[in-house]
């Protein structure tokens, strides 16, 4: 994914159930996003142009997968799968060894997606705190 994709791929995160968009999602946001995290994020396209997408980054121990989307269409045919073994593969070729992700509660279709790659719920016995910087 290069920034060029960023209209088509918004509007397939607009669109896709489940997914939350916030301020991270500006146009400035995913450039900083795919600039911090270069050969880690996908678009995968057909002749009608983009059709799905996925964001992936590292902190130098964990991996991390957000915003994968197929177009209604298109789904059911490998397309997710495959972007995120890509993602993966790239994290693997980076020396990441574990890759998280967050499921929205109101997404059951996608935590049975994330189930049937492999993923597994954590247990947390913690909390997630953050701080907004100026
Ligand atoms: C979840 C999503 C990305 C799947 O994309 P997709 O291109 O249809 O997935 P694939 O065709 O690559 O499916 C890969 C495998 O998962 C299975 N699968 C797909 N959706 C599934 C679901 N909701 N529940 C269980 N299994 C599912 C497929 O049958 C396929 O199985 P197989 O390879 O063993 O035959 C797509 O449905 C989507 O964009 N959903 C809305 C956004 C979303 O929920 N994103 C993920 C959460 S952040």
């Amino acid at each position: 994914m290069v920034l060029a994709d960023y209209d088509p791929v918004y509007r397939i995160w607009a669109e896709a159930e489940g997914m939350c968009l916030g301020e991270d999602d500006s146009r400035g946001r995913i450039r900083l996003y795919l600039g911090r995290n270069p050969g880690l994020c996908f678009v995968a396209t057909s002749g009608k142009g983009i059709v799905g997408t996925v964001l992936c980054g590292h902190d130098g121990r964990r991996g991390i997968l957000r915003h994968l989307a197929v177009v209604p269409g298109f789904r059911k045919q490998g397309v997710g799968r495959a972007l995120t073994a890509r993602c993966l593969a790239a994290l693997s070729r980076s020396g990441i060894r574990r890759c998280n992700l967050y499921v929205e509660d109101n997404n059951p279709a996608g935590m049975r997606f994330w189930e049937h790659l492999g993923f597994r719920q954590i247990k947390d016995d913690y909390r997630t705190f953050q701080i907004r910087l100026p």
